[in-house]
C-alpha cells in the first residue's frame, strides 16, 4: 500500500532552540581588591596611580593599606571605605586578590609575603632583596597555590627590563646582561664628573636631593646593584646566582682627578653591573669602570638606568629610564598588577619556566685595567711599578702623568692591556706594598 501522506526522509534531526542573546556589553568582572603594605615613598604612588587613573580605578578597588602607626600616614585623596591598619592580620585574613609589598628589608616582607601567597592571595612586590634570595621559592609556592607573584619593580624601577628579558627576548638565547643598575652612584658620578667635586660632596648632595638614603652603604658599596643583577642572570640568562656571590667594589674610590685621567683616555667612569656566561661558568660583578665616551652606558645621566642585553640571534638591546623614584617604580608595580588582572588565575607564573644550568660564579673576566698610583715623587717609581706587572707577565699599555700636581701627592696612570682580572689582583696586593705609595692603588677594569 502506498502512504497517502508525502514520503520524507528524516537523516539527522537538527533541532535548532532559539537563542537570546544578552543586550549590551558582558557583564564587567568583579574589581580585583588590592592591599598595600608600606605606604611610603612607592606605596603612596602606588596608591595615587590606582585612584587618580579612571580606567585603573575601575578595575582596582585599594581596601587595605598597612603601615606601623599607620595613623599619621592617612590621606584625604583616597576614598572613605579603605581601611588603614597597622595590624598585618587584618590584611593577611582579608578577602583581598593581591597584595603589594613595598615596605622593602628582608625582614619581615619575606614572611608576610610567603603568608600571603599562603593564604590564597597573589603578591606585587618591589623587593630586590626578596627577589634576590627566595624568588625561585617564592614563585613556586604562588604556582602551587595557583596564585602569581610578580615583581617587575624590583630591577631599573620604571624600565620594563625583567618583561622585556622574559617575554620580548624569550626568543632569543640572551649571554650578557649589562649596564648601571644604581641611580644613585649614577647621580654621584655624574656630578664628580660634570661639577669636578669630590666623592664626599657629591654624596652630600645626593642626599640633600633625595637621591642617596642616609647610610649610603647599600648603594655606594655595591649590595643593591649585585641583588638585581642576580634578579637579571635568573631572568635573562637563566642562571641561578646568590647575590654574595658576585664580587662588588665601591665607588668610594674615585676621585676627581680619576675623571681627568679616563677623559684622556677618551672614557669616563660609571658603576657598571655585568653578567655574561661562557659555557659552565657565569662571570659577574659590580665594579666602577671606565667605559669609552661613545657608549650608551657613558650617555646615562644623573639617576637614571640602563641595561643592555646581548643575545645570540637579535644581538644588542638598550633598555634605559628612570630606575628610580616613586612614580616610575609606582608604574611598575601598576603594570604587574594590570598583568595579573589581565592573566587570570591558571596562566603561568611570571618565573621562566626554562631549565636553568648550575655555573660557577667568577669576576675573573679578561679585560683591560686602569690602575691609579699616588706617590711620594723619587726617581725609580715607574720602574719598580712596571718591574711587578712584567713578573706577572700583564703587559702595560700607556702611562699618563699630568703636570702640576704637589711632588707629596703625585697621582700618575697606567693602563694594562687586557689580562685576566685575578693576575692584575695578584700584581696590585704587590704594588700596594711599595714604600714610595701615599695612598692605596685604584684599579679599574676599561669596558671595551
Ligand atoms: N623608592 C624607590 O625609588 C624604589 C625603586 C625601586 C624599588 N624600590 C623598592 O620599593 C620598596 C619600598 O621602597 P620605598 O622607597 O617606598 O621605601 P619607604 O619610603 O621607606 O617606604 C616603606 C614604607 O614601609 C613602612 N615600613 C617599613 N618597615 C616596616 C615594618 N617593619 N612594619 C610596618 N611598616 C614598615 C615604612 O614606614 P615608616 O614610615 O614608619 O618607616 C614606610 O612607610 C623597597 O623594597 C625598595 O627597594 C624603591
Amino acid at each position: 500500500m502506498r502512504s497517502t501522506k508525502p514520503s520524507r526522509r528524516v537523516d539527522a534531526e537538527v533541532v535548532v532552540k532559539p537563542v537570546k542573546l544578552p543586550k549590551g556589553p558582558p557583564p564587567a568582572a568583579p574589581p580585583c581588591k588590592v592591599a598595600i603594605l608600606g605606604f611610603g615613598t612607592v606605596g603612596r604612588s602606588v596608591a595615587k596611580i590606582l585612584w587618580e587613573r579612571p580606567s585603573a580605578r575601575a578595575r582596582f578597588h585599594v581596601t587595605y593599606i598597612y603601615n606601623r602607626n599607620v595613623e599619621r600616614k592617612r590621606v584625604s585623596w583616597l576614598p572613605q571605605d579603605v581601611r588603614w591598619t597597622d595590624r598585618i592580620e587584618d590584611v593577611l585574613n582579608s578577602d583581598v586578590d593581591v597584595v603589594v609589598e613595598v615596605v622593602g628589608g628582608l625582614n619581615p616582607a619575606e614572611h608576610w609575603v610567603r603568608a600571603a601567597l599562603q593564604s590564597g592571595k597573589s603578591v606585587v612586590t618591589a623587593n630586590k632583596q626578596l627577589i634576590a634570595r627566595c624568588g625561585p621559592e617564592l614563585a613556586a609556592l604562588a604556582k602551587k597555590k595557583g596564585r602569581h607573584i610578580e615583581y617587575g619593580a624590583s630591577v631599573a624601577g620604571g624600565i620594563p627590563v625583567l618583561s622585556g628579558l622574559q617575554d620580548g627576548l624569550s626568543g632569543d638565547r640572551l649571554f650578557r646582561v649589562c649596564g648601571i643598575l644604581n641611580g644613585t652612584c649614577n647621580y654621584i658620578l655624574t656630578r664628580m664628573e660634570s661639577a669636578g667635586v669630590s666623592f664626599a660632596a657629591a654624596l652630600k648632595e645626593a642626599q640633600e636631593q633625595g637621591f642617596a638614603e642616609a647610610d649610603p652603604t647599600d648603594d655606594v658599596d655595591g649590595y643593591d646593584a649585585r641583588s638585581k643583577l642576580a634578579i637579571l642572570a635568573r631572568a635573562g640568562l637563566h642562571t641561578e646566582v646568590r647575590p654574595e656571590e658576585i664580587l662588588c667594589c665601591s665607588i668610594r674610590v674615585i676621585e676627581d682627578v680619576d675623571f681627568m685621567y679616563s677623559n684622556m683616555l677618551g672614557c669616563t667612569i660609571r658603576q657598571v653591573s655585568c653578567a655574561e656566561k661562557q659555557g659552565r661558568l657565569l662571570y659577574a660583578s659590580v665594579q666602577p669602570s671606565l667605559v669609552p665616551l661613545a657608549s650608551p652606558v657613558a650617555r646615562v645621566h644623573s639617576s637614571q638606568n640602563l641595561v643592555m642585553a646581548t643575545g645570540e640571534y637579535g644581538g644588542e638591546t638598550v633598555f634605559s629610564g628612570y630606575g628610580a623614584g616613586g612614580n616610575p617604580t609606582a608604574v611598575a608595580v601598576v603594570s604587574d598588577l594590570i598583568s595579573i588582572a589581565r592573566r587570570g588565575e591558571y596562566a603561568m607564573n611570571g618565573i621562566p619556566e626554562v631549565p636553568h644550568t648550575p655555573r660557577k660564579v667568577t669576576s675573573d673576566f679578561t679585560t683591560k685595567h686602569y690602575l691609579r698610583v699616588t706617590v711620594k715623587d723619587k726617581p725609580g717609581i715607574l720602574y719598580s711599578v712596571t718591574r711587578i706587572c712584567n713578573r706577572y707577565q700583564i703587559n702595560v699599555d700607556s702611562v699618563l702623568q699630568k703636570p702640576g700636581f704637589p711632588k707629596e701627592k703625585l697621582p700618575f696612570v697606567v693602563t694594562l692591556e687586557a689580562c685576566k682580572a685575578a693576575t692584575v689582583e695578584k700584581a696590585m696586593k704587590e704594588i700596594a706594598q711599595l714604600e714610595f705609595l701615599v695612598q692605596p692603588p685604584v684599579c679599574l677594569p676599561m669596558m671595551d
